[in-house]
């Protein structure tokens, strides 16, 4: 019987998830299955086993899920969720479709995430979802993508209390500006309507990896007694703008 730890990560192909996927392989004995919509011929080695899913819909989660059973792995421990997009749509011309796609993929996807691992973690487990600092503040045309990252929160702190009994943590990362393709698409698209570098105490972006080592610290054994919790890592963003 296989007792190597199993973590999933789903939207490992790029930006924080890749990064949350070579922070564990660098420093745990773990298996990392990855899940995400879209690979660029990412291989297959015995630590790192990539899978094509789409978080949005459920048979797709349970086929990946049903593959990764298939496959006699460990147990499986920890789970990732860091699949999202980024739009920005002026209020007045936001659809409800446009909403729906924005919960369906950032809380729609991590609850069946969620659910699929829940009854998978035998032995207990943690889990991380992905919010942002657009969960506290009012960016100019981002409602949509506020309230998914601030339902996000809600979502880790209600399974945190109907999972604790499991041994089930479920925590969330608010991450201020990140160097990752889903930044660089926005300031491309020229969506940022200021300098995030003038609005954070650092003065530069945070890099992905900065981000997914607080990650592997919540779930890592020494956050064992932290659990609904929304970990703030924005460079000092939130203390900046509250002067
Ligand atoms: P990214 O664009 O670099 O990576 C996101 C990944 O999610 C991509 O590989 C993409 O293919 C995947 N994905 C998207 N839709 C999917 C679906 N339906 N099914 C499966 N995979 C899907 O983005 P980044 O920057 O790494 O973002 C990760 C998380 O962090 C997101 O939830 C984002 O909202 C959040 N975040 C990012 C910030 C930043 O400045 N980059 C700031 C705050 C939060």
């Amino acid at each position: 019987m296989n007792e190597i730890p199993v973590t999933v990560v789903v939207g490992a192909a790029s930006g924080i998830g890749k990064a949350v996927c070579a922070e564990l392989l660098k420093r745990e004995d773990t298996v990392v299955v990855g899940l995400d919509r879209a690979w660029a011929g990412e291989q297959r080695t015995d630590q790192f086993i990539p899978l094509t899913a789409d978080a949005t819909n459920k048979e797709s989660i349970d086929g990946a899920f049903a593959e990764i059973d298939s496959l006699s792995l460990g147990p499986l421990k920890s789970l990732v969720y860091a699949a999202g997009v980024q739009r920005q749509i002026a209020s007045e011309d936001l659809s409800l479709e446009d909403l729906v796609a924005m919960l369906t993929l950032h809380v729609g996807g991590a609850l069946l995430c969620c659910q699929a691992v829940s009854s998978r973690m035998r032995l207990g487990g943690s889990i991380v979802l992905f919010s942002s600092i657009a969960e506290f503040f009012g960016f100019p045309a981002r409602a949509a993508y506020a309230i998914a990252k601030a339902g996000v929160s809600a979502l880790s702190r209600s399974l945190s209390v109907e999972w604790a009994s499991r041994n089930i943590r479920v925590n969330s990362i608010a991450p201020g500006y990140v160097d990752t393709p889903l930044l660089k698409a926005a300031m491309d698209r020229g969506d940022l309507s200021f300098n995030p570098l003038e609005l954070n105490v650092m003065k530069r972006l945070a890099s992905a990896a900065e981000i997914a080592r607080p990650v592997c610290f919540l779930l890592s054994d020494d956050a064992s007694y932290i659990t609904g919790e929304t970990l703030v890592v924005d460079g000092g963003y939130r203390v900046f703008k509250a002067w």
